[in-house]
């Protein structure tokens, strides 16, 4: 028998169980009430340190996935646990609690940041609204916490006009690190900033998630940025996932032919990865009227008469899960 002591596993953080969320809309002025399918029973967990991609094209849904995990908004169907508790049946007190958990960052935090506020003030707002902390500890949070994301003390007192992209988005970490979450989802976190700033806010995010144990649900179009920091991956396509597995099963050895697809069209590093390019037929449809069967059935190249009828399970093949009738087990 080894002596060593056996790590238990992290803690499952995010437990999302067939999360479904429509909106209602309007074709035209005068037209008739229509639903957006914006996402149509996505399941999947996040353990604590663990950093979960989520990709698919414009529309597939990831945006509007970070704001139900976030609880900015809630599903309109399925169920969300976040550190083993039913956000759906938690109290006032305990939803607060969940909130604080959970923090986002955005692509672009020159919208979320307030232009009359001060850096100072910015940071230390959650600390005032949510917790009883006196003004000197308030003071010294904010301190650390510009610190801890490389910020130079004298910023303190500037505004957000006054500093870069790159500086931006520190902040906007920092902000949503002062209430200690659990969990981050980062929605294009890098998506607008220069390569040699991304890269510069990629290892702070790293680092971070050492030091906090945090877990991470980041959503990226840039597969080069995922490959970079993904434990596992989600593959999303008009609203349901078609493909979870671990970056070497999803970067290594994709199944479905939508993964395939993205990730053909993404010069890889790595020459032993270089494939042929696969072009998609068409545009994605419309999430009002979802094609029948698979989804992904008007674009696929392997689509056959089953396809247009039932709509595969997410199962797990291979290694691990996709929803696709070509795949073997
Ligand atoms: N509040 C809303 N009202 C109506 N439709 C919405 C709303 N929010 C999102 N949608 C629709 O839901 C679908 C998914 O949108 P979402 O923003 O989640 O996609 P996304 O994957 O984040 O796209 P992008 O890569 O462009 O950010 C889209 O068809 C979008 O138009
Ligand atoms: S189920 Fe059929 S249409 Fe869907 S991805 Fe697989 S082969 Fe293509
Ligand atoms: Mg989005």
């Amino acid at each position: 028998m080894s002596a060593l002591p056996v790590a238990p596993p992290a803690a499952t953080v995010v437990d999302a169980r067939d999360l479904r969320r429509t909106y209602e809309v309007r074709r035209g002025f005068f037209g008739r009430p229509a639903s957006v399918k914006a996402l149509s029973g996505v399941s999947f967990s996040l353990r604590a340190g663990e950093t979960l991609a989520v990709v698919g094209e414009s529309g597939s849904g990831k945006s509007t996935l970070s704001r139900l995990v976030t609880l900015i908004e809630p599903p309109t169907a399925g169920a969300l646990l976040i550190e083993g508790r039913d956000v759906s049946a938690a109290g006032p007190a305990e939803r607060r609690q969940l909130r604080r958990d959970v923090q986002i960052v955005f692509q672009n935090p020159y919208g979320s940041l307030n232009p009359r506020q001060t850096i100072a003030a910015t940071l230390e707002e959650p600390l005032i609204v949510n917790t009883g902390m006196p003004k000197a500890e308030r003071r010294e949070a904010v301190r650390a916490a510009m610190a801890r994301v490389g910020l130079r003390p004298e910023f303190a007192a500037r505004y957000p006009h006054m500093f870069s992209g790159g500086q931006r988005q520190r902040i906007a970490i920092a902000r949503a690190l002062m209430l200690r979450p659990k969990i981050l989802v980062l929605d294009e976190p890098v998506a607008a900033l220069d390569v040699s700033i991304r890269a510069q806010v990629l290892n702070l995010l790293a680092d971070l998630q050492d030091e906090f144990g945090l877990a991470y649900l980041f959503v990226s179009h840039d597969l080069g940025v995922v490959e970079h920091i993904a434990d596992r991956i989600m593959v999303i396509y008009l609203g349901h996932a078609v493909e979870i597995g671990t970056r070497e099963a999803i970067f290594g050895a994709p199944q479905h032919p939508y993964t395939r697809a993205l990730l053909s069209a993404t010069p890889s590093a790595d020459p032993t990865r270089r494939k042929e390019r696969i072009v998609l037929k068409g545009e994605p449809p419309s999430p009002i009227d979802p094609p029948s069967g698979c989804v992904f059935h008007p674009r696929c190249p392997l689509a056959f008469d089953r396809c247009r009828v039932d709509a595969p399970p997410l199962e797990a093949k291979r290694g691990r899960d996709v929803a696709c009738w070509a795949v073997e087990a």
